[in-house]
């Protein structure tokens, strides 16, 4: 997992220490030579000469060695290291001679315990920022792969290596999120989809597929009713963790919205911008990164996964703006819009869960509205939900690992807003206006027994062209470390 070197390794190409405000360093193991010392010593003096106070600076320790610097605050917020750690992989990134670093831990505070917690997360932050998605890259190859290796020196390994397991398993979660929705729609179809989700199962993870005749038979009109123009098959896939076992605790549920592809089916989208549809399925990638980091991190808790995997096309078998389903719980549905069908697949995925698993709650993740966009942007997810107690803590687990939402309101005087005439509920509001908060309370009346429930819209959050802190632009896999935080801090 995380590897070591005793001393300085004679080939790597950089080596890193950690210094406070002041420039201040400590080296308890003696791993800096005199010449070393003396080198730095001089670069830090030139650096307070100049007055400067970068967060990352460097200098050549010999021809083949580089020397960074970081300075750490003397008071910081949550994330603060892990951000630290990612914009120092930046840093040295844009270095070409750079492949191998020696990072001394040592120097970053005193105190072992808190030492190995912050160091973690600095790694963490490193290792998030890093991620690259280059698969299906054939030229230039080995530049753009370039990896970092990376050895640690330091004295506390033993207590490095037990913090830093929590956040391997996190980061082994947001990867597997990040590579789902990264994929082309053409390769990631609900079939192929599936056959990904079922690796997880050497994990302990119990997994179970619906197809399309098992959701006939049981009455998921809805979900079905979006994957009939395509010509891949549609799923319901539950993902079972059972970390406590033998308890009579309800499960955690989370359900995910996975639609393949969203070309807006007979409602069809304009073709700017359409590819991006593909991580409409981000929602439901989350679900199962989630999973993935539970079991690796052995959560001692029960959490299950829903997924409903469709692909919403055109075609002489697709749904008709216009049509009339009946829904999973009963109620019927008029599809006046046949691109609003996130809805439609979480509809019936909602009422299942709650009628399968009797969960303690449920939280739902979408990309659901480009509203929610307008609302909110790139910054926060919108959060929505029927329960006081469930949305703060949502709230406080995301502030912790900087992964904001935003609560909106849900009120029944939106429900006049989407009453159909001819059947229960209509997919859109044609009154316009509130479509995030339309969308929402669509899918609270699929709630039927009053589960505590939270609908998190993250159509502005999956996926960022730009670059951020702690990703290197794309899929974002927003979303695992929140709901990993949550789980950690008020149910484990
Ligand atoms: N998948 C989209 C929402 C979306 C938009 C996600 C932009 C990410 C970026 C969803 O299925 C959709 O098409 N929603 C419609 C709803 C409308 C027809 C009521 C929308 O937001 O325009
Ligand atoms: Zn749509
Ligand atoms: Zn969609």
């Amino acid at each position: 997992m995380l590897s070591f070197t005793p001393s300085l390794s004679p080939n790597s190409t950089a080596f890193a220490l950690f210094v406070n405000e002041k420039y201040a360093y400590r080296d308890t193991r003696g791993i800096l030579t005199k010449d070393i010392e003396n080198k730095i010593n001089l670069f830090i003096k030139n650096l307070k000469a100049k007055n400067h106070k970068e967060e990352v600076s460097s200098f050549d320790l010999s021809e083949k060695k580089k020397c960074f610097i970081i300075m750490v605050k003397n008071k910081y917020e949550n994330s603060y290291f892990e951000e630290l750690g990612g914009s120092f992989f930046t840093n040295i990134k844009n270095f070409k001679t750079i492949n191998s670093i020696d990072i001394y831990a040592d120097s970053l505070v005193e105190n072992s315990d808190k030492l190995s917690k912050l160091f973690s997360e600095f790694i963490f932050g490193f290792e998030l920022k890093s991620y690259t998605f280059n698969k299906y890259k054939t030229l230039n190859k080995e530049k753009i792969n370039k990896k970092i290796n990376y050895k640690i020196i330091s004295k506390y390994k033993k207590n490095i290596e037990n913090n830093y397991k929590y956040y391997h398993a996190i980061k082994e979660g947001v990867f597997l999120t990040r590579d789902l929705v990264s994929e082309p729609p053409n390769v990631l179809n609900p079939e192929t989809y599936v056959k990904e989700i079922k690796k997880l199962s050497k994990l302990g993870i119990k997994i179970r597929t619906y197809n399309e005749k098992e959701l006939k038979k049981l009455g998921l009109n809805a979900l079905l009713g979006v994957g009939l123009g395509s010509a891949n098959e549609s799923y319901l896939v539950t993902l079972e963790w059972n970390g406590k076992k033998g308890s009579k605790q309800k499960p955690l549920a989370f359900v995910g919205k996975g639609v393949c592809f969203d070309t807006g089916g007979i409602s069809l989208k304009p073709a700017r911008f359409m590819e991006e549809m593909k991580y409409d399925m981000a929602g439901s990638a989350v679900v199962v990164g989630l999973l993935k980091s539970l079991a690796l991190r052995k959560a001692k808790i029960n959490a299950v996964g829903i997924v409903g995997l469709v692909e919403n096309m055109p075609g002489g078998k697709a749904q008709r703006p216009g049509d009339i389903v009946k829904s999973f719980s009963g109620k019927t549905i008029e599809v006046l819009n046949t691109d609003a069908e996130g809805r439609l697949v979480l509809a019936d995925a909602l009422t299942f869960t709650e009628k399968k698993y009797n969960p303690k709650f449920i939280i739902d993740l979408a990309t659901l509205t480009g509203a929610i966009i307008v609302s909110l942007g790139e910054e926060y997810a919108g959060l929505f939900s029927n329960n006081d107690q469930l949305s703060n803590s949502i709230f406080k687990a995301s502030n912790n690992v900087n992964e904001k939402v935003w609560r909106l309101p849900l009120h029944k005087n939106y429900d006049k807003l989407i009453n159909s005439t001819i059947a229960d509920v209509q997919n859109i509001n044609y009154a316009g206006g509130a479509g995030s908060i339309t969308a929402a309370q669509f899918l609270q009346r699929f709630i039927i027994n009053k589960t505590p429930w939270a609908h998190l819209d993250i159509a502005g959050m999956a996926f960022s062209k730009k670059a951020a802190n702690l990703n290197p632009g794309g899929a974002t896999g927003f979303g695992v470390r929140l709901l990993n935080n949550l789980i950690k801090e008020y149910h484990e």
